[in-house]
C-alpha cells in the first residue's frame, strides 16, 4: 500500500466522527484533500463547514459543500486535519501547507480535533523529521531567524511562498522540540511571528492513522 492509500484510508475513517446537521471544520494538505473527497459523499446530511485555507475552501465548494466563515460560527463540533509530525501526546507539527495560522485558528473553535495521517507522520520527538513552519510578518524576517538561531535551529526562508494571510515562512531545521508547550508560547511571543506550527497547547483529540494493516484509532 502507498503512502496516498494510507492517507485515503485515514481520511474516509473520519467520516464516522462527522454528525448530521453540524458544521465541520476542514484543516489543509493533501490528506485533507482526501477528506473534502470523502465529505462529498455527506454534504446533504451536514450544514457545511469552515476551511482553513483557500485551497480547501475551493475544493469544499468543488464537492456542492457550503463554506462558512471562521466569523460565523461560535463552535465546531469537529475538526479534521492532517499533521506533518505527531507525537504518543497527540501533539503536532504542522503548516507543511503553510495554512498554519488558519488552521489554528480554526482548531481552535473545535471541541473535537481529529487528525488524520499515515503511519509516516509518528514520531516520538517532534521536530525529529520535519523542519518547524513558523509563520512571519515580512518586515520581520531576518529579526525572527536570529532569534530561531539563538534558540537553536537552523531557519530557511520558504523561497516564493506567501501565506493566505500575506506573510512569510521560515522552516526551522535541526530544532528538536523537548517541551513543545513551552516552546510553542515562546515562539509566539518573539515580535514579528504571527504562529508557530507547533500544536501542543491544543492537541489532536484522535489520531487516525493508515497503515498497510488498516487503520488505527488512537483516542
Ligand atoms: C498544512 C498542514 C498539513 O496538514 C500538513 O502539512 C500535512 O499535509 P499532508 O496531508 O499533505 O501530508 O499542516 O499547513
Amino acid at each position: 500500500m502507498n503512502q496516498l492509500e494510507m492517507k485515503k484510508q485515514a481520511a474516509k475513517a473520519a467520516l464516522q466522527y462527522v454528525k448530521p446537521d453540524t458544521i465541520v471544520g476542514v484543516g489543509s494538505g493533501s490528506t485533507v484533500n482526501c477528506f473534502i473527497e470523502a465529505l462529498g459523499s455527506m454534504k446533504d446530511q451536514i450544514k457545511g463547514a469552515v476551511a482553513a485555507s483557500k485551497a480547501s475552501e475551493e475544493l469544499l465548494q468543488q464537492q456542492g459543500i457550503e463554506v462558512f466563515s471562521a466569523n460565523e460560527v461560535s463552535e465546531l463540533d469537529i475538526y479534521v486535519d492532517g499533521a506533518d509530525e505527531v507525537n504518543p501526546q497527540k501533539m503536532m507539527i504542522k503548516g507543511g501547507g503553510a495554512a498554519l495560522t488558519r488552521e489554528k485558528i480554526v482548531a481552535a473553535l473545535a471541541k473535537k480535533f481529529i487528525c488524520i495521517v499515515d503511519q509516516s507522520k509518528q514520531v516520538d520527538v517532534l521536530g525529529s523529521t520535519f523542519p518547524l513552519p513558523v509563520e512571519v510578518i515580512p518586515m520581520a524576517r531576518s529579526q525572527v531567524a536570529r532569534k530561531l538561531v539563538a534558540l537553536g535551529g537552523s531557519p530557511e526562508y520558504r523561497e516564493s511562498v506567501v501565506t493566505d494571510n500575506g506573510n512569510v515562512i521560515l522552516d526551522v531545521h535541526h530544532f528538536l522540540i523537548m517541551s513543545p508547550m513551552a516552546m510553542e508560547k515562546e515562539l509566539n511571543n518573539v515580535a514579528g511571528v504571527v504562529t508557530n506550527g507547533i500544536f501542543a497547547l491544543r492537541p489532536a483529540d484522535v489520531i487516525i492513522v493508515g497503515t498497510p494493516d488498516g487503520t488505527k484509532i488512537v483516542e
